[in-house]
């Protein structure tokens, strides 16, 4: 019989010398001074395998669709660029003091950097760095839009990007949703064809973190009541617009649905005097329609919104060249 005190013993002397580093207070953990180098390589090694790992079996979206850098620039300029800098300003002095330092991305992501590993990065963060995770986990879409961005952000000259962030517009929320709110990024929408009431409780959804979009839930954020009131009276003008009306197979679906298999028709609740805080849908941007009905499928009721739960249940059984055909019909 083997003594086994010994072992124990020192098990336990291990076990206390560990918890006495961090009791101790010399282990190294402030910003400034930082860390030294050989913690700073330790930790990066963690977080580079750890990226490796959730990157592995990511299957890569096609990343040059129509508006996937535009919507994205405006987040970047919005969230990102304070840390990472942008082509049109250094960032801000705070990130400096910051250890690890962020890096400036114009340079970094001139080096090697798979999609499916910035895809990881910018979805789930760095812990124990300033980097933060996508304020939503359920909008890949969302994050995939931002590599499509930063995997041409080192081309990007000061001129092209203030265009994509639209610099000269008057106002935050324009430089995406465009002037007055008319739109024109393919995918975001506009704002101008809805009444106020929608807009206001659509706004205090991103903001309570109710309506998943990382993009919005960031723009809301800040937002007071007062704000969001004069925001939704700002740019809800219920501008009444049509839709291209084609193809002639969704007229079919908007009017009648699909009773055979419990679609309803769109018609009974948008459009309907009946109900004037649902969405108007004629006119709007086309790709946004699309993307709200493959969320509303693939997430139901969590993608949230004050009547999301609504949605989900008509979108149940549509297909999605349906859905395509019904975003063209109704979109401009
Ligand atoms: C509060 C500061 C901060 C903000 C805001 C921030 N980051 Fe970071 N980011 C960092 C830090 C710090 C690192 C480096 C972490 C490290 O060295 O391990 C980093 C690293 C990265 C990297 C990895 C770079 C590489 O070489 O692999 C990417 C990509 C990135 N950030 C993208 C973004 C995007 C996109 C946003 C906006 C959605 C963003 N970051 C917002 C601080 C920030
Ligand atoms: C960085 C770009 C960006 C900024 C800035 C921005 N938005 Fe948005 N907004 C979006 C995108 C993208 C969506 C679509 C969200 C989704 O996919 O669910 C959206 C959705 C919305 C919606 C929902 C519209 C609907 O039909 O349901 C409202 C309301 C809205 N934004 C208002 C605002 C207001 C007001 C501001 C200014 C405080 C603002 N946004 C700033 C990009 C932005
Ligand atoms: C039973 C009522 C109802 C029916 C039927 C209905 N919808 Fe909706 N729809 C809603 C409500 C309510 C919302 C707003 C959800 C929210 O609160 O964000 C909505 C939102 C939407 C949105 C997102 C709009 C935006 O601005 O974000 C789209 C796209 C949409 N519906 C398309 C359709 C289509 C296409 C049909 C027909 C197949 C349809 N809806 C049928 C009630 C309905």
């Amino acid at each position: 019989m083997i003594d086994l005190r010994p072992y124990l013993a020192g098990a336990g002397l291990a076990l206390f010398g560990l918890a006495w580093v961090p009791l101790s207070g010399l282990l190294p953990r402030t910003a400034e001074p930082p860390q030294p180098a050989v913690l700073d390589a330790y930790y990066n090694l963690a977080a580079q395998q750890s990226i490796t790992l959730r990157s592995l079996f990511t299957e890569v979206p096609p990343l040059d669709e129509a508006g996937m850098k535009e919507r994205a620039a405006g987040h970047y300029e919005m969230v990102c660029a304070d840390c990472h800098g942008s082509p049109l300003r250094p960032p801000q002095q705070f990130s400096r003091n910051l250890s690890p330092t962020p890096p400036l991305l114009v340079e970094r992501m001139a080096q090697w950097h798979p999609p499916a590993r910035i895809f990881a990065t910018v979805k789930h963060g760095i812990s124990r760095t300033a980097m933060p995770g996508w304020p939503t986990l359920l909008r890949d879409d969302e994050v995939w839009d931002m590599v499509a961005f930063l995997r041409t952000l080192p081309e990007l000259d000061a001129h092209t990007y203030a265009s994509m962030i639209r610099q000269d517009a008057s106002g935050d929320c324009e430089s995406c949703h465009g002037m007055d709110g008319q739109g024109g990024i393919p995918g975001t929408p506009r704002l101008d064809i809805q009444i106020p009431d929608y807009l206001a409780a659509s706004l205090e959804a991103f903001r309570n973190g109710t309506r998943q979009s990382g993009t919005m839930m960031a723009a809301a954020r800040q937002l007071s009541d007062d704000e969001i009131t004069q925001l939704a009276h700002h740019y809800g003008r219920d501008v009444n617009e049509r839709g291209t009306g084609t193809p002639a197979g969704a007229a079919e679906i908007v009017q009648r649905g699909i009773p055979q298999r419990d679609v309803p028709a769109c018609a009974s609740c948008h459009n309907n005097p009946d109900r004037p805080g649902y969405p108007k849908l004629d006119g709007q941007d086309p790709a946004y329609l699309f993307r709200q009905l493959k969320l509303f499928k693939e997430h139901r009721a969590e993608r949230g919104g004050p009547n999301g739960h609504i949605m989900a249940e008509v979108v149940r059984f549509l297909e999605e060249d349906e859905m395509k055909a019904l975003a063209q019909w109704y979109g401009r």
